[in-house]
C-alpha cells in the first residue's frame, strides 16, 4: 500500500467499509497532515487500525481478546506498520488506566456496543479518552434490519420480540445483546457528552440482495449504498448504523489542542 499521511490507501472498499471510510477520510482530510492519535476500542484484528497506521497515524487497539490482538500484531507487522500500532488487552469500560484521558484525536468503537455487558460506561470511557474537538466513529447493529431479516426468514416470533422488546435482542441465545435504532444510538452518545454530527446506514441493501447481484455488480452496489446511506428511511433499515460524533470544545478547554 502506498503511504500518504491522512489518505486512505487500505484494502478494497466493500459495502461493510465504504461509507465508514468516506466519513473517516473527511475527518482525516480536515486534520490535514497531522499525525493523529487514534484509539480503536474492540478493534479486533485491525481491519481499521492497520490502514489508519498505514496512513501515518498512531493507533492503539484496546481489545478484550488476546487472540484478536495477536492477529492484529501479526497483521500490522506484515503491513510494515508494527511500530505505529499498539495492542493492549483491556476492557472498553476501563480505558482510563490504559490510555491517557483527553489524549485521543479519533476513537473508533465498531461492532462492540452490542456485545458488551453495559454500553454506557464504554461510551463514557471513550468520550473521556477524546481530547476536546476529537471525534468518535461508532458502529452499532441496526434493529430494523434484524426485524426484517428474521421475519423474511419466517421467524415471526423472533421478529416481534426484536421489534417490541427493550433491547433489540431475541434473548440469551441471540449473538447480540442489543440492537439500535438511530435515535437510541444517538442518545447513548449524547448522554456521554458527545455531539452527534452524522449518522449513516451501513449495508442498507448488501445483505438483502441475491449473491449473484451483489457479486455481479459490486461497483453499482457500492454506489447505491453510498447514495442511500444518509437518507431515511433507507438509512434506518441498514444492518449497521454508523455514528460520527465529536467531543465539544468547552471554553475551559481552549488551552488544550483541539
Ligand atoms: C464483532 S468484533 C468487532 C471487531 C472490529 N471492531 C470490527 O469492526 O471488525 C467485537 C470485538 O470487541 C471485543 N470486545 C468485546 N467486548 C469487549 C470489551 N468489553 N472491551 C474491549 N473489547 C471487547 C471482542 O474481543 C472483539 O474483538
Amino acid at each position: 500500500m502506498e503511504q500518504t499521511r491522512g489518505r486512505f490507501t487500505g484494502p478494497p472498499l466493500t459495502p461493510r467499509t465504504a461509507v465508514i471510510w468516506s466519513v473517516l477520510q473527511a475527518e482525516l482530510d480536515r486534520r490535514g497532515a497531522e499525525e493523529l492519535t487514534v484509539l480503536d476500542v474492540g478493534g479486533g484484528t485491525g481491519g481499521f487500525a492497520v490502514p489508519l497506521a498505514h496512513a501515518g497515524h498512531r493507533v492503539t487497539v484496546v481489545d478484550a481478546s488476546p487472540d484478536a490482538l495477536a492477529a492484529l500484531t501479526r497483521r500490522a507487522a506484515e503491513a510494515g506498520v508494527g511500530a505505529r500500532v499498539r495492542a493492549v488487552q483491556g476492557d472498553g469500560d476501563a480505558l482510563a488506566g490504559l490510555v491517557e484521558p483527553a489524549s485521543v484525536d479519533l476513537v473508533l468503537c465498531h461492532a462492540v456496543l452490542e456485545v458488551v455487558d453495559d454500553p454506557s460506561p464504554v461510551v463514557a470511557s471513550l468520550a473521556a479518552a477524546l481530547r476536546p474537538g476529537g471525534a468518535a466513529s461508532v458502529l452499532v447493529a441496526g434493529r430494523a434490519a434484524a426485524v426484517l431479516g428474521r421475519a423474511m426468514n419466517g421467524h415471526l416470533t423472533a421478529a416481534a420480540t426484536l421489534a417490541a422488546g427493550p433491547s433489540g435482542s431475541v434473548g440469551p441465545r441471540d449473538t447480540l445483546r442489543r440492537r439500535y435504532d438511530a435515535d437510541a444510538a444517538a442518545a447513548l452518545l449524547r448522554d456521554a457528552g458527545l455531539a452527534v454530527e452524522e449518522i449513516h446506514g451501513v449495508r442498507v441493501l448488501a445483505d438483502l440482495l441475491p449473491a449473484a447481484v451483489a457479486d455481479g455488480q459490486p461497483a453499482a452496489l457500492l454506489d447505491l449504498e453510498r447514495a442511500l446511506a444518509a437518507q431515511p428511511p433507507y438509512r434506518d433499515l441498514a444492518a449497521q448504523l454508523h455514528l460520527f460524533a465529536r467531543r465539544p470544545v468547552a471554553p475551559s478547554d481552549r488551552h488544550v489542542r483541539a
